[in-house]
């Protein structure tokens, strides 16, 4: 059946365990995500990025609101990755349970105005907001230690990043990256996590995870432990699809 991403989220912070959004760009994987999230008996989050939704505009949408409510376990929709305010204003008419408002490639003070501003309209359409600080990296981005360090969440800014946009969910920076992670696997910075999480868990903020393909069970289960309450998770789903 259909819930509100904030119902899975306040699910999850109760009872200590994480959702999976899981990116789908057709019918096909709609429908795969809701039988996978079936068989598990767990609610999980079909999440379109504004690059898919280009191609398969409200009916996209339409297909993923009707398949979440044909479901038997919770399941909600959620855009990804607004990066552009046009668009994510768009998006906030096509009946999304949830946006990420993405500021990530601005300064702080801009992405806090962005943020805010766009924060305040999907609010009073009753949307989760969800909003990333620090950057995060691709694999491809050819970035020394520093550079990439430097892309991390700071704690005093998303301090302030919360206090000043009203947010509900925070994507994280911790050296999680987009698409594969090196040979050597992945290395998340899970002593920022844990501060990252107190932070949050004082201002009522769920903590999201990008990224998430390429992390091994063991790393997603301390994840969850240190108080990451969502995963995004595309390139597992669309590897799979690709090689059936
Ligand atoms: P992966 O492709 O690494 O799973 O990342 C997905 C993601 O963060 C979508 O927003
Ligand atoms: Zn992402
Ligand atoms: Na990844």
């Amino acid at each position: 059946s259909r819930s509100s991403t904030k119902e899975l989220l306040l699910n999850a912070e109760k009872s200590g365990y994480a959702v999976g959004a899981f990116n789908v760009y057709n019918l096909e994987g709609i429908e795969a995500v809701i039988a996978a999230a079936e068989a598990e008996e767990s609610p999980a989050i079909l999440q379109v990025h504004p690059s898919s939704l280009k191609q398969g505009g409200v009916p996209l949408v339409a297909c993923c609101i009707a398949a979440a409510e044909r479901a038997n376990v919770p399941i909600t929709v959620h855009y990804d990755h607004g990066a552009d305010k046009h668009d994510l204003l768009g998006a906030l008419e096509m009946g999304f349970d949830s946006v990420m408002v993405d500021g990530s490639h601005l300064t702080l003070e801009e992405n806090i105005l962005y943020t805010k501003n766009i924060s305040s309209l999907a609010h009073a359409e009753g949307m989760l907001v969800e909003a990333e600080l620090g950057r995060l990296s691709g694999t491809e981005d050819g970035l020394t230690v520093e550079e990439y360090e430097a892309r991390f969440t700071d704690i005093a800014q998303a301090e302030q990043f919360i206090d000043e946009t009203g947010i509900d969910a925070l994507a994280v920076c911790i050296g999680n990256v987009h698409g594969k992670y090196p040979p050597s696997g992945p290395n998340l910075r899970l002593d920022l996590l844990k501060e990252l999480r107190a932070l949050t868990m004082k201002k009522g903020v769920s903590l999201v995870l990008h990224g998430a393909s390429g992390l091994p069970h063991e790393l997603v289960k301390e994840c969850i432990d240190l108080g990451v309450r969502k995963f995004n998770v595309n390139t597992e789903v669309r590897n799979s699809y690709l090689q059936s």
